[in-house]
């Protein structure tokens, strides 16, 4: 029986936690640093990348089996290399390969030389010629990209070029975002539907697991500031079969021909972006990790053992393997702190959380969730917990995650009450 070890602390991770506790295979899923909602956390003082050393310590005198790391900060800064160096088991990319992620310029550069459809861009080192590109630029909507890791806060839609003009002043000049504005991307504003799609590779052979879409912005409707994701459903029917197959031939599959033609073979999960318009679907960014909050309303949606499939995939042998997923549609609502994304108050006691455990397939995934010095789960995060509910229609699953949500309770909870608006439009 396996031991895992899951690296990270947020909704995505609890719900990876849960599905790989389900396995046959698994007699324990030690998470590190973990929330309230995972089990067997690890009190170990790790920040750094030197620091990837403890946890391999860690693994290697625990005989864990498989190491699986959910955050793009600790993949974008080597934990791969450094486990693999020490021939320990771990699921995710390389630092050079999870640059597709790290490295917005890279990434884009990737695609055009691998001829996979993505929106015009200019990269910039300087300030000066970013600014001269804009005021040579026609008037519109334009996107400004920090190229390096933002915390999912560096990709602005500019709706007038004055406003691009200050974007990049305030990444480039200001260090809004660090080094990692150090470069920018200018890019074309795609029309479209947006989808996710969560792919898991071998280096050369990908499996699907249902596509979804996140509602990025914090009000109904799409409305007000980008957060890091309010809610995600599964499957998402914009991602028809024949838009499925134009995703695996024309980006999918030139991806891992080409990370492997770079010397970068990918493994791990691939999340690509899609901007799809027109039955066109176009890379809006490839990121290198599972994604926040769409893990939450996939796995649920998995038959497959997702043990196994991720322990083939960083074995580098997917070849005998397929995946299958549950008929239906699974909806993810996420509750946050009123004030997110901007200032909030955590601190506050989460009660309701045992009343969801007698409804089948309702599930609470935790966030920023911790327990206080009475044994009491209060909230430490913006975003504070995941309810997902899975039934046979996105009608049903819809209606089920707000019944759940309705009965978790926290002083300063807030939701939005429109998630899957869009695959119900489709629908009805
Ligand atoms: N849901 C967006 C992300 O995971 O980056």
């Amino acid at each position: 029986m396996a031991e895992v070890l899951l690296v990270g602390s947020g909704g995505r991770e609890h719900a990876l936690a849960v599905f790989l506790a389900r396995s046959s295979q698994v007699e324990r899923v030690v998470t590190w640093p973990g929330n309230a909602g995972t089990p067997n956390n690890l009190a170990m003082d790790v920040t750094g990348k030197d620091n990837f050393e403890a946890l391999a310590d860690y693994a290697e005198q625990n005989r864990i089996d498989l190491t699986v790391v959910g955050p793009e900060a600790f993949l974008c800064a080597g934990i791969v290399n450094t486990f693999k160096r020490r021939g320990l088991l771990i699921f995710g990319p390389t630092e050079e390969a999870a640059r597709l992620e790290g490295d917005k310029a890279f990434a884009r550069s990737f695609m055009k030389k691998h001829g996979i459809p993505h929106p015009d861009f200019s990269v910039f080192f300087e300030h000066d010629e970013a600014k001269e590109y804009l005021l040579s630029h026609q008037e519109g909507r334009i996107v400004v990209k920090a190229s390096g890791l933002a915390g999912g806060k560096g990709s602005l839609v500019c709706e007038s070029i004055q406003q691009a003009l200050e974007a990049v002043e305030s990444m480039m000049s200001r260090k809004q975002f660090g080094s990692a504005g150090d470069k920018v991307v200018i890019e074309e504003y795609m029309e479209g539907e947006e989808a996710s799609i969560l792919i898991l590779c071998d280096g050369r052979k990908a499996l699907y697991l249902a596509s979804s879409q996140d509602h990025k912005q914090i009000y109904d409707g799409d409305r007000g500031p980008n957060t890091g994701g309010m809610g995600a459903y599964a499957p998402a029917p914009v991602v028809t079969e024949n838009i499925l197959k134009r995703v695996d031939e024309d980006i999918v599959q030139p991806t891992l021909r080409g990370m492997s033609e770079e010397g970068f073979p990918y493994q791990g999960c691939l999340y690509v972006g899609l901007m799809i318009s027109k039955g066109e679907p176009r890379v809006v960014e490839y990121n290198c990790r599972f994604g926040d909050p769409e893990t939450q309303a996939v796995l649920p949606l998995l038959r497959s053992d997702l043990f196994e499939l991720l322990y083939a995939a960083s074995e580098g042998d997917l070849r005998d393997i397929e995946i299958a997923c549950h008929p239906g549609s699974a909806c993810c609502v996420i509750m946050v702190s009123e004030g997110y994304p901007g200032k909030y108050e955590n601190g506050k006691v989460i009660k309701g959380l045992n009343k969801l455990e007698s409804i089948d397939g309702l599930y609470a995934f935790h966030a920023g969730t911790t327990i206080n010095e009475r044994g009491e789960i209060i909230s430490s995060g913006g975003r504070v917990l995941g309810v997902t509910a899975m039934d046979a229609t996105i009608e049903e699953a819809v209606k089920k995650a707000y019944l759940g949500v309705e009965k978790v309770q926290f002083a300063n909870r807030y939701f939005r009450r429109d998630i899957g608006h869009r695959a119900m439009g489709r629908t009805q």
